[in-house]
C-alpha cells in the first residue's frame, strides 16, 4: 500500500541559531527529520513519497534552501516541495532545478505514486501573506484531472482552502478557495486536500472529499483562536495511507 509523508511549514533561517517565536527552526527540523529516519528504521512507518507544503524557509534567502537540500539528503529523489507565504519561487528554482515541474510562472508537481495521482499547487503571491491559485493554476488543475480521470487524486495546497476556526489566520487564506473546491468536487477521483498554513490540525468533510491541515515541523499555533497564539505541542506530520482508492490519515506528533 503507498504512503506519503506529507511535512509543512518548517520556517528554515540561514543562520543556523536563529529562532522564531524562541524556536530554533533549524534545530526542530533536524530532530523532526531524525524521528521520521528512526521511524522508518524501526520499520514504524515507511513512505513512497515525501511532500512538504510550503513554509520551507522563513527568509526568502537562497542559503536557507540550500540547507534544507543539504538537510533532505538521499530523500531528494522522492521529495516534493511546494511554496508557502514564506518562500521565494525564484530560489526554490535555482536551487532545486529538478523540482521545476513545468514551463509555467507558478511551481507545482502531478505525479503517480502507485494508483494514485498526487498534485502539488502553488498559492504563493509574491509580498503577501494570503494564497491564490490563478485561473491559469485552476485550468491547469482541471486540465490535470480530465488527464488522470478515474485516478484516486489527493490535492496539496500551501494555504488551506476551509476555515480553519481561527479568525486573524482564516482571513489570511485562500482567495480562490471556492474555485479550488468546486473543481474538486466536481471531481469525485479528488479524496483529499492536504493544505499547511494554520500550524495546527484540523479537518473537514465536504461530501466524500477531506480536507485537512497538517501540524507545523516546528512552531505550533492556538486552536480556535480569534488572535494570534502559540500552542506548546510538540511538532509533527501526517502519513497518509493510500489503499485501493481508500484514503486514510494520521498526524503522528514527536513525543
Ligand atoms: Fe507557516
Amino acid at each position: 500500500m503507498p504512503s506519503v509523508l506529507q511535512l509543512t511549514d518548517l520556517h528554515l533561517l540561514s543562520d543556523p541559531a536563529a529562532t522564531l517565536k524562541d524556536i530554533c527552526t533549524r534545530d526542530e527540523v533536524t530532530r523532526v527529520f531524525a524521528y521520521i529516519r528512526e521511524g522508518v528504521a524501526a520499520r514504524r512507518w515507511n513512505f513512497d513519497q515525501i511532500v512538504i507544503t510550503g513554509d520551507l524557509a522563513h527568509d526568502e534567502q537562497r542559503e536557507t534552501y540550500e540547507v534544507l537540500r543539504e538537510m533532505l539528503g538521499d530523500w531528494l529523489p522522492n521529495c516534493k516541495l511546494m511554496l508557502g507565504n514564506h518562500d521565494s519561487r525564484p530560489f526554490i528554482r535555482e536551487v532545486f532545478p529538478e523540482l521545476a515541474s513545468n514551463e509555467l510562472d507558478f511551481f507545482t508537481f502531478s505525479c503517480r505514486v502507485g494508483e494514485w495521482q498526487l498534485i502539488g499547487l502553488d498559492s504563493h503571491i509574491s509580498g503577501e501573506v494570503p494564497g491564490e491559485l490563478g485561473q491559469r493554476q485552476l485550468e491547469w488543475l482541471a486540465e490535470e484531472l480530465r488527464l488522470h480521470v478515474g485516478q484516486p487524486t489527493v490535492l496539496f495546497v500551501h494555504h488551506p482552502p476551509f476555515e480553519v476556526g481561527s479568525a486573524w489566520v482564516d482571513a489570511l487564506g485562500l482567495r480562490d478557495a471556492a474555485s479550488l473546491l468546486e473543481l474538486a468536487t466536481n471531481a469525485p477521483q479528488v479524496k483529499a486536500i492536504c493544505a499547511g498554513h494554520v500550524h495546527q490540525d484540523r479537518q473537514k468533510n465536504i461530501g466524500n472529499l477531506q480536507l485537512f491541515t497538517t501540524p507545523s515541523a516546528v512552531v505550533q499555533f492556538g486552536v480556535n483562536s480569534e488572535e494570534f497564539s502559540l500552542d506548546f505541542i510538540p511538532p509533527g506530520f501526517r502519513i497518509l495511507h493510500l489503499e485501493g482508492d481508500i484514503f486514510r490519515s494520521e498526524v503522528v506528533r514527536l513525543p
